[in-house]
């Protein structure tokens, strides 16, 4: 039937988050419990104390999912969870508890792919239409994925070094900025009256895939120099350069694959589609050139569980489930 109720885990990395569905389309709840806080202060995600905090979260967020959603256990059709990638002790949190209900309720288990699960998060703000190309940019992914058809994914190029977002964060840390520090370059760079010109890594001219990492030094390098020197940092014009590289590199690659597959949509996702300049040159350039493009609210372009039950769904109505020994699945590729 199209109105399952689907039950979503997702703890891939430092969000513990359960969502409920209904039908694919419909967010009934959508609980996320961010750890960000506990991880401030080491500058990053540890994942020892992920895997320890989504132990202490999960059932309570999954109480509070089921409550929000006004259902209960009996009501669900299906348990689905996140297999990989991410921390692989992240993500067995989230597996057992999966498993668990599962087996418990007699329940199929669906395991999903966290990227699968960004790209489908569009799927419950609009209708995705095929072909369409997406560009999945987060913390840990740097993506363009061509989709033929539902459930069919071809990644036609990725980052070489960092994903984006790692880039983003590893400037803001030598910045000073807390963790993550994506945001805060964000508003540094629009607020920004001047820019220092920062160098493009387009690879091979009919290359898709990415490198941030040269980017990344350049900026740091800039950055260590002023210190050592004793000049003024020029943090806002640095920012500026920063993200001026990354947009352009990143929105001219997603225009010539949508171009060259004949792609009818472009789907931004993952975490850094929260980044207000790269949204706003992806919609500039998209108008300009005639591409319907998807952007998901911010809440569902971070890590939340409702785009796994998304991604979920197409497995549901084709009957695709996944034995109980499934294992979490670190380096799970689309
Ligand atoms: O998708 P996500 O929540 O987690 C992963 O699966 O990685 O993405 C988190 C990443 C972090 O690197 C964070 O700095 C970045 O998204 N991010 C941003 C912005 N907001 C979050 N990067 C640039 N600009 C932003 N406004
Ligand atoms: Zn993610």
């Amino acid at each position: 039937s199209n109105n399952e109720l689907i039950l979503a885990v997702e703890t891939s990395c430092d969000e513990t988050s359960v969502a409920v569905i209904r039908g694919g389309k419909h967010i009934l709840s959508n609980i996320v419990s961010s750890q960000i806080d506990t991880h401030k202060r080491f500058g990053g995600v540890v994942p020892e104390i992920a895997s320890r905090k989504h132990v202490e979260s999960i059932t309570l967020i999954m109480e509070q999912a089921l409550s929000e959603a006004g259902v209960t256990f009996r009501d669900l059709s299906a348990i689905a969870v996140t297999q990989g990638p991410g921390l692989v002790g992240a993500l067995l949190v989230g597996i057992v508890a999966a498993k668990s209900l599962s087996m418990a309720l007699g329940l199929p288990l669906i395991g999903t792919h966290h990227i699968a699960g960004h790209i489908y998060a569009n799927e419950l703000v609009a209708e995705m239409q095929y072909p369409c190309l997406a560009l999945v940019a987060s913390g840990g992914h740097t993506e363009l994925v061509l989709m033929e058809s539902e459930g069919v994914f071809q990644i036609l190029g990725r980052t070489r070094d960092d994903a984006v977002g790692e880039a983003y964060d590893k400037v803001a840390r030598t910045l000073n900025f807390p963790y993550p520090g994506g945001p805060y370059i964000d508003k540094l760079a629009q607020g920004a009256e001047e820019e220092i010109t920062m160098p493009r890594a387009w690879l091979e001219p009919d290359s898709y895939d990415f490198s941030f990492s040269g980017l990344k030094s350049a900026v740091l390098a800039a950055i260590n120099s002023a210190k050592m020197k004793g000049e003024p940092l020029r943090e806002a014009a640095l920012a500026r350069g920063f993200q001026a590289s990354v947009i352009d590199v990143l929105v001219t690659k997603a225009l010539r694959a949508v171009r060259e597959t004949g792609a009818k949509q472009l789907l931004l996702c993952g975490g850094v589609a929260a980044n207000g300049g790269l949204r706003a040159a992806l919609t500039a350039r998209c108008e300009e050139a005639g591409i319907p493009l998807l952007i998901p609210p911010l809440k569902l372009c971070t890590d939340n569980a409702a785009m796994i039950g998304a991604a979920a769904h197409l497995k549901w109505t084709r009957g695709e489930f996944t034995p109980l020994d499934m294992k979490a699945e670190p380096g799970l590729s689309l």
